[in-house]
């Protein structure tokens, strides 16, 4: 595996390299990263990943600066999974200067995450938006537990009219249900044993929808009440449309999706569930 810290050095070695299938992450690499690398590998000719803690998408009360740094062992999962190239820069390679012209997705980024997270949509937008000038990919592939991230960063790209396939990959998860995630890191033994409850609460909402149960507000409303009574100090459950997040129109027969986060001592964990049968209504 090729590793270029250096913009320029990047683009002179993807030269050539037929339908590049690029995936950005933060590092701290685990299986559900993995899976999305396997799923560009069947995608295209060269793989690319990247690894950069993106400053923009964490606000002042967001863990930029404890989140886990791991870059050794990152490098020779992503060998093994025959990565071909890795884009590893420096914020002073990414951004030479104070970056001041950002991505402003629409509304939907001051709801759910974004209510409780301030401005991160904007980074995440911005700096993605940013690596794709950079390695032009022809597809990127984003896991799906982050769901709305996903949908922001699909709707970005139809809407600037990139050409790049924006491809979901599966959420991973360990045998008892959690979602594997970096911030898992965070969790001590007694709250690791507690985290697949967030899982299994989203399950049951999408059963019972699917059965045909249509009092939204009141699903959201007893899981969140759930989830405290176990410690949980929660931000949101969101029964939502799967295309665009918003809330269902009423109208019935949209896809739809339950989405939470809730913090668990220190970690603030994020899943979802999406609904595949069932009338929305
Ligand atoms: O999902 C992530 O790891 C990050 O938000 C991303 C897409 C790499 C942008 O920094």
């Amino acid at each position: 595996m090729q590793i270029h810290p250096s913009i320029p050095d990047l683009r002179l070695a993807l030269q050539g390299r037929g339908r590049i299938v690029f995936v950005p992450t933060m590092g701290n690499l685990h299986a559900g990263h993995i899976a999305l690398m396997n799923e560009a590998r069947a995608r295209g000719d060269t793989v690319v990943a990247s690894i950069f803690v993106n400053r923009l998408q964490f606000g002042p009360n967001d863990d930029f600066e404890r989140y886990p740094r791991t870059f050794q062992d990152d490098c020779d999962k992503l060998a093994a999974a025959a990565v071909d190239v890795l884009f590893a820069p420096s914020e002073s390679e990414l951004y030479p200067e104070p970056q001041q012209y950002y991505v402003d997705p629409p509304g939907i980024q001051h709801q759910l995450d974004g209510e409780f997270r301030p401005g991160h949509f904007r980074g995440v937008a911005t700096v993605v938006l940013k690596l794709f000038n950079i390695v032009q990919p022809q597809a990127a592939v984003f896991g799906k537990k982050d769901y709305q991230q996903l949908m922001v960063l699909r709707n970005m790209t139809r809407q600037m009219a990139l050409p790049i396939d924006v491809i979901g990959g599966e959420t991973v998860r360990a045998d008892d249900g959690l979602a594997l995630s970096s911030r898992n890191a965070y969790l001590s033994a007694a709250e690791r044993a507690e985290a697949p409850r967030l899982q299994r609460i989203l399950r049951r909402i999408a059963t019972e929808i699917s059965a045909g149960a249509a009092d939204f507000a009141r699903l959201e409303r007893d899981a969140a009440a759930e989830l405290d009574r176990h410690g949980w100090k929660t931000d949101y459950v969101a029964v939502r449309q799967q295309a665009d997040l918003q809330v269902p129109d009423g109208a019935g027969g949209q896809p739809l999706v339950v989405l939470a986060a809730s913090r668990l001592g220190s970690a603030r964990l994020i899943d979802n569930v999406e609904i595949t049968t069932g009338s929305g209504r």
